[in-house]
């Protein structure tokens, strides 16, 4: 528990989020988005690459889960 994020969602008793992705800020339309799941982006939900940071730390291997859709 030490190495938790409690700066996001420490209420909630599991990691089930709902993102509408309308509200995350990007300054340019993309067709990407990486979504953060080591939960130690300070960007969050946003990946900012501190997965590194966490995964050399606790020798694990999270990164994020990039969504990929299609211009319209
Ligand atoms: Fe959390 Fe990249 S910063 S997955």
């Amino acid at each position: 528990d030490s190495n938790k994020n409690k700066t996001i969602n420490d209420n909630n008793l599991s990691a089930r989020d709902e993102i509408n992705i309308d509200n995350i800020d990007r300054d340019v339309p993309k067709k990407r988005v990486s979504l953060c799941r080591c939960w130690k982006s300070k960007k969050w939900p946003l990946c900012d690459g501190a997965h590194k940071y966490h995964n050399k730390d606790n020798n694990d291997k999270a990164g994020p889960v990039v969504l990929v859709w299609n211009e319209p």
